[in-house]
């Protein structure tokens, strides 16, 4: 049984049994492709929201030191996916990885895991998305009623000149301040999230439709989103004022993460969630015209370039406005409101560029988690029928119809915090198998060519694990808890059906020639 849960499957192997002809995938992306694919899924609500919050709560302008402080976490992270990607060219990502080092226990856990980063991931923007989107509809008169785009559970309260607003704590306390009493106005309730489940729908449909279609649709979002975040950059520069980064490190209040260093590293644990997606390029190995050239450009190629990107964001945002002013959904738009009435034109830009982000991070996770479900079914750990590839399209439509039903539902009814939550302690558990991965294999075969070495092997691979760990352990106990509850449903599955059908041969499994 031991034996069994622990045995690795050969990297030929893995590599045979995803080379099935009546099974493939289309192999049309280029290095530019993946790149722009691994910009899209990682620009997002991170930038256009958590920056702003994670500046005014814990780092002031020191978030950019936060972001530094995340990318070399994530750059540890990623030379090891590079690795991995360009040796295994297998669309399992993560999953495979483990499979080919650490055995079929981990290689399930693992791919139980990256549900949470992709699939959860997807939901959790397209609730964010929802929200911009909503809010562009308010900015042109449209109002939309908050029970269709709001999970149950919200209620929000009409007030008179400001709308809809939801009533959490701190809003009935600055309600409360303005001597607003919220009880005789119009309340409401939130039933469905009705715009996020329609974005999921929508962005399925073009996943089923070609794996080329959407990702000629990602590089014109991700050039509308880059565009807004470089108008932000190059035009906010002329408003910093110095005395807005005086000082440049606010004492520490007293309390851990409050400011200070220790605040600068729970901003990094904050504001990791805007480098998660770029990992996602992993899963497009199998759609990739030259993986092993191509795998460790795209990777790190759009690791380097959101890197560039975060880091003068932060700091032109906390240059143009007191970081105390950012804890709002919009920080960007309120620092283009700070900078005075010459930035105003940038304004309907910036919601712009925060929906067309959110909605290409959503395509990416979206096509992420089909093909880690498709190499699961390929090892036999998932029925067969996930296997299916589309006659006409070529694209696993099966698993990518069943992920966009299972996200747009999670979309609809759950509340963002609860799904934001899961996807950064699920990613970093992913980073910190991948990096341990990497080290097990130079061990086990150090004599296999690999088109990309990462360097100072075990250096690299044991920062990222170190980092990966310090920021699952700064995530509060809950986070954990259903961390492990996850993962409990995930082994009851494997122990009831992946550990008796996993096919560890590459010998056509039955009904496989089905087209
Ligand atoms: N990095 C992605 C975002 O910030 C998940 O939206």
């Amino acid at each position: 049984m031991i034996k069994k849960l622990l045995a690795t499957k050969s990297i030929d192997d893995l590599i045979c049994l995803s080379e099935d002809k009546s099974h493939s995938l289309k192999k049309v992306l280029g290095p530019l492709d993946l790149a722009l694919l691994g910009v899209g899924g990682t620009i997002g609500a991170g930038i256009f929201v958590l920056t702003g919050q994670a500046a005014a709560q814990y780092a002031g302008p020191g978030i950019a030191l936060s972001f530094i402080l995340s990318a070399v976490g994530c750059a540890f992270a990623g030379l090891c996916y590079a690795e991995f990607s360009s040796m295994i060219p297998v669309s399992g990502s993560a999953y495979t990885y483990a499979y080919a080092t650490l055995g079929e226990i981990f290689a399930w856990i693992i791919g139980w895991d990256l549900v949470l980063e992709y699939l959860f991931g997807a939901s959790t923007v397209a609730v964010g998305w929802s929200g911009y989107v909503v809010s562009c509809l308010r900015d042109i008169g449209i109002k939309v009623p908050p029970a269709i785009c709001n999970a149950p559970g919200t209620s929000f309260v009409d007030v008179p000149g400001q709308g809809w607003v939801s009533l959490t704590k701190e809003a009935a306390a600055a309600l409360a301040a303005k001597g607003i009493d919220p009880a005789p106005l119009h309340h409401a309730c939130g039933m469905i999230n009705l715009p996020a489940m329609l974005a999921i729908v929508a962005i399925t449909a073009l996943l089923v439709i070609g794996i080329k279609e959407s990702a000629r649709f990602n590089n014109a979002i991700v050039a509308i989103k880059v565009s807004v975040v470089l108008l932000f950059i190059g035009f906010g520069a002329y408003y910093v004022k110095a005395a807005n980064w005086t000082p440049f490190i606010p004492g520490n209040t007293g309390e851990f993460g409050m400011f200070g260093w220790s605040g600068i590293l729970r901003g990094a644990g904050v504001i990791f969630f805007a480098y998660i997606g770029f990992d996602a390029v992993s899963t497009l190995a199998q759609e990739s015209k030259n993986p092993q050239r191509d795998m460790p450009i795209g990777i790190l190629s759009s690791l380097a370039v959101c890197t560039v990107l975060y880091i003068a964001v932060a700091l032109v945002l906390t240059g143009i406005v007191k970081y105390t002013f950012l804890n709002v959904p919009d920080p960007m738009a309120v620092g283009v409101d700070a900078a005075g009435q010459g930035l105003y034109w940038l304004r309907p830009f910036i919601k712009l560029g925060a929906v067309a982000g959110l909605s290409s991070v959503m395509l990416v996770l979206l096509m992420g988690q089909p093909r880690v479900f498709f190499s699961m079914a390929n090892d036999g750990l998932l029925p067969q029928v996930f296997r299916r590839v589309h006659p006409r399209f070529h694209t696993p439509h099966v698993t990518t119809v069943l992920t966009g039903s299972v996200a747009a539902l999670l979309a609809g009814f759950l509340p963002i915090n609860i799904l934001g939550e899961m996807v950064s302690i699920g990613t970093l558990l992913a980073f910190l198998i991948v990096c341990a991965g990497v080290w097990v294999l130079r061990r086990t075969q150090p004599e296999r060519a690999r088109p990309f070495a990462t360097p100072w092997v075990p250096f690299v691979p044991l920062m990222g694990i170190l980092i990966s760990l310090a920021q699952m352990v700064s995530l509060p106990w809950q986070t954990w808890l259903r961390l492990v509850v996850w993962m409990a449903i995930g082994l009851i599955i494997y122990f009831s059906y992946g550990i008796r059908k996993s096919a560890r041969r590459c010998a056509p499994p039955a009904g496989r020639a089905q087209k």
